[in-house]
């Protein structure tokens, strides 16, 4: 089943200058599916997923999302949409810092009405899966940021979105929480077939998907798919980087 489909996508920043982010995308993402977009930086990963997101409107072409044009919605009804359908990480967390970790989890039910008993049920599963449930009841302030990070990752799922969206959810965080992060995503998309995408410039937290799509200026250049082996993935992951260029040194040639 298709959950999202974008064609013939186009995105053109109007200013003094107009920049042309993205030209001519066609993607489709499929239920279960776990894709990670890769490509150097102003390669326009941010503008795909912001538009994916329905946070920003493309300039040309069409995105469905679940069988849905969230483009021509009203404005209540895309928050209604958003909320329901899907589901956000972003690097800065975005956690409310007056609440704690388990308020700010369960802000997306409060706002849409769901019982308290459910809301604990489904937290208390959430939580034992990301292993936050001894930090429930702290403040943010009061986290280390591997921990604010799978918050945002509770937050993102709590209402079990069709389709989940983290742009370098893993980008703030060392090695160890990095990989603490993608273990918790992938686990989740291979238990509950939950469907995810991730921009990263990481080629490790990249190896954790089941397909890698690169963007260069705009367009999309190449899409891998993960075999049973995921040394071997994240070997083509990097031989396709580095045939990309530009941001090849940031990427370190260690196996994970
Ligand atoms: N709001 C904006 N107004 C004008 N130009 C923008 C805007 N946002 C992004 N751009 C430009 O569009 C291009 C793509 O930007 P985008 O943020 O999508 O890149 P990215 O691939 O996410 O990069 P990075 O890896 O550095 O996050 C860049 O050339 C950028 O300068
Ligand atoms: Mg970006």
């Amino acid at each position: 089943m298709e959950i999202c489909s974008v064609q013939n996508l186009g995105k053109v920043y109007k200013g003094a200058v107009s920049q042309v982010a993205l030209s001519d995308i066609n993607l489709t993402i499929q239920a279960g599916e776990f894709v990670g977009i890769m490509g150097p930086s102003g390669s326009g990963k941010t503008t795909l997923l912001n538009m994916i997101s329905t946070i920003d409107t493309p300039t040309s072409g069409k995105i469905t999302i679940s069988g849905q044009n969230p483009f021509t919605m009203s404005q209540d009804e895309l928050a209604m949409f958003r909320r329901r359908e899907l589901g956000f990480v972003f690097q800065s967390f975005n956690l409310l810092h007056t609440l704690t970790v388990k308020e700010n989890i369960l802000l997306p039910l409060t706002l849409d009405g769901v019982k308290v008993a459910e809301m604990n049920d489904r937290i208390a599963h959430l939580a034992d899966n990301l292993g936050i449930t001894p930090i429930l009841d702290k403040r943010t302030y009061e986290i280390s940021g591997g921990q604010a990070q799978r918050t945002a990752v509770a937050r993102a799922l709590i209402h079990q979105p069709k389709l989940l969206l983290a742009d370098e959810p893993t980008g703030n965080l060392d090695s160890k929480s990095a990989r603490d992060v993608m273990e918790i995503m992938e686990r989740r998309n291979k238990e509950n077939r939950d469907t995810m995408m991730l921009v990263t410039h990481d080629p490790v937290a990249a190896s954790y998907c089941n397909r890698v799509v690169f963007i260069k200026d705009g367009q999309l250049y190449n899409e891998i798919h993960c075999g049973d082996n995921r040394g071997a993935f994240y070997q083509k992951i990097l031989n396709v980087l580095s045939l990309l260029g530009g941001t090849g040194h940031e990427f370190s040639p260690v196996r994970p």
